[in-house]
């Protein structure tokens, strides 16, 4: 029989490519706060607002998942550390009373990105915004309610089908239709979001328990990413201007690159590099 699988935040854009990549191989579950998917025959949806603990815990009653892939999460506004951390806590607290298996999704901005070297699963995080700071409370949180959950710090998540939302603001500077620089002093391992929702299937059958990086092999600019996916998708990078993230008078991560050495050690999937993944598509149509 298979198993059964629940994604918060499957309406998100990982979400979304978790439910495609996992469709036909487990029984599938997922919730929706504001976007109102249409109802499947496949996907078992459920609004939840995961602020709300009992929600949390009726929704999760319901469904039984043996694994819960935790996506949901609001970067920036007022209800910040009620979603992003004490959420996460809550869906923790959940499944680990129904013994269900969680991966909590994280990010690279855990970490302040002041030094040269790859950041480890054992360095601590040093968060600069306030958005690593509710990605590191969350940790914590996940950490102390489930202490058999994954831990999966990510980086920049993109991808063609649909375009993700970073590459299709970069596809308009590129149009001339927004004024903004990308930086070419902030270095992130993007990952192309079919190899991250691969491989965080290929972790839930596991035992891992703990932090794990999974992002993409290779260092690039902002800048750099910019650039190279607007011509993959056969456009004219020449309107897209470089800046530099060290001259603004807020502090931002600079480099947040990820040791993976660790998940590739672990996983069968790929974890490639954004040039890689280029080349590897470019046969085919993504522009
Ligand atoms: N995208 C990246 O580049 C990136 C980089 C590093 C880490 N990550 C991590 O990866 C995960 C997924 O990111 P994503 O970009 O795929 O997310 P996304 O597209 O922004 O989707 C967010 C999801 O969270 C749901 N949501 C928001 N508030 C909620 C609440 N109060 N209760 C329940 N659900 C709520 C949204 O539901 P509705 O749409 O239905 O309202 C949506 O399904 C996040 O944990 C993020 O921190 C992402």
């Amino acid at each position: 029989m298979a198993k059964r699988l629940f994604i918060t935040g499957g309406t998100g854009y990982l979400g979304g490519a978790l439910l495609r990549i996992a469709a036909g191989r487990y029984e599938l579950g997922a919730s929706y706060l504001s976007h109102r998917p249409p109802t499947s025959p496949h996907i078992d949806w459920t609004p939840l607002d995961v602020r709300d603990p009992q929600a949390v815990r009726a929704a999760l009653m319901r469904f039984r998942p043996d694994i819960v892939i935790h996506t949901a999460f609001v970067q920036y506004g007022p209800d910040l550390m009620a979603i992003t951390a004490e959420g996460s806590g809550h869906v923790a607290t959940a499944t680990t009373e129904i013994h269900a298996r969680l991966i909590h999704m994280s990010s690279d901005v855990i970490f302040a990105g002041e030094r040269a070297d790859p950041y480890t699963e054992d360095d601590e995080p040093d968060p600069i915004s306030t958005y690593g700071e509710s990605k590191a409370v969350a940790e914590h949180l996940v950490a102390a309610a489930n202490p058999a959950a994954a831990i999966v710090r990510t980086s920049l998540i993109y991808g063609f089908d649909p375009i993700d939302r970073q590459t299709q603001f970069v596809l308009e500077i590129a149009a001339g239709d927004r004024p903004d620089r990308l930086f070419s002093d902030e270095y992130r391992c993007p990952i192309y979001v079919d190899d991250l929702a691969t491989a965080l299937l290929e972790l839930g059958e596991t035992d891992y328990t703990g932090v794990l990086h999974i992002a993409g092999a290779e260092q690039v600019s902002r800048y750099e990413m910019g650039t190279l996916l607007v011509q993959a998708l056969g456009h004219d990078p020449a309107k897209i201007g470089a800046g530099l993230s060290a001259n603004l008078p807020v502090r931002r991560p600079r480099n947040c690159t990820l040791d993976i050495g660790r998940a590739r050690g672990l996983l069968h999937t790929r974890l490639r590099g954004l040039r890689e993944v280029i080349a590897e598509l470019s046969g085919r149509s993504i522009a």
